[in-house]
């Protein structure tokens, strides 16, 4: 299994060669639509206007624009120089570039050069603690540090047991391919990199919403709140296009949606968890 420096370079190489791409993530699939939607309104509820925002794996900036329509200033770094390229040209020329203080690239386990408390909100949508591998819970006493004692940090992460579930066929081949012993890993750890045999594959650590709550806990947080980045979204797609066919219909539904991501006994359930924490 590769160690960590090598997992983030590669990290870092597979950012970089997704370039442009990353952009249509959370739009080109409905699921992902509804997973903008659910990150989009939780980040709402726990920034407000005239906050100093550090957003940590930022990419090309869906939630850098969220938070500068929400008002807030924003230091914009990711671990990827092309992502954060991107990030730029993107909000060049828009309203939204005027909420950027500044762009650097940071590694998520490296907030060291920050002082305590120095912004009201961390903002880690998308999985960057899914990024930090050996380094897990450094980053996330990192982000905690940060934040000032009554922000928070308002991150996602990726789900194992939503992954697993709605990902049940390409997990299911991985394990005949790679092996058994390596499915029992993936599921045991959540650690996708005994799955990995190429050097461009796509490897993340994925949580179960028990162990976000121990990783909090750990970094000397509280859990404020969480939810799933999806529920029934991940279900029928032609129940789903008839739904989005119809505004009314789909506002409503996203209502609910957001309302079953929110229940403890969702939050397993979709292919992010998302969750906010501050100070105990
Ligand atoms: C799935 S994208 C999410 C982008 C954006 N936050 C969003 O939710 O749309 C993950 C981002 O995290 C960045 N990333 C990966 N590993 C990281 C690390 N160790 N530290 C900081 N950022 C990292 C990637 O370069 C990429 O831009």
């Amino acid at each position: 299994m590769l160690g960590h420096s090598e997992s983030i370079e590669s990290v870092k190489r597979y950012y970089d060669a997704l370039g442009e791409k990353e952009w249509d993530r959370l739009a080109a699939t409905m699921r992902g639509r509804v997973s903008l939607e659910v990150h989009r309104r939780f980040l709402g509820r726990f920034v407000q206007p005239g906050w100093r925002v550090l957003e940590v794996g930022a990419g090309p900036g869906r939630f850098t624009r969220e938070l500068a329509a929400l008002g807030t200033r924003v230091v914009v770094t990711d671990v990827s120089d092309v992502q954060l390229d991107l990030n730029k040209v993107r909000l060049r020329g828009t309203d939204a570039e005027h909420y950027v203080e500044r762009r650097e690239l940071l590694d998520v386990s490296d907030t060291g050069r920050y002082a305590d408390g120095e912004f009201d909100a961390v903002v880690a949508f998308g999985g960057p603690l899914s990024y930090a591998f050996e380094r897990t819970d450094e980053a996330m006493r990192g982000l905690l540090r940060v934040v000032r004692p009554d922000g928070f940090v308002v991150a996602s992460v990726m789900s194992l047991l939503g992954t697993w579930r709605y990902f049940l066929a390409a997990i299911t081949t991985l394990g005949e391919v790679v092996g058994e012993d390596a499915n029992d890993e993936v599921l045991r750890t959540g650690d996708l990199r005994h799955f990995a045999r190429e050097p461009g594959d796509h490897i993340c650590r994925m949580f179960r919403w028990s162990d976000v709550e121990a990783l909090v806990e750990r970094g000397g947080g509280r859990i404020v709140d969480g939810s799933a980045s999806n529920w029934a979204s991940l279900g029928d797609p032609q129940a789903l296009a008839r739904l989005e066919a119809d505004s009314g219909r789909w506002e409503r539904f996203i209502a609910h949606e957001i309302a079953a991501c929110a229940e403890p006994g969702a939050r397993d359930g979709g292919t992010h968890i998302l969750f906010a924490a501050g100070a105990p």
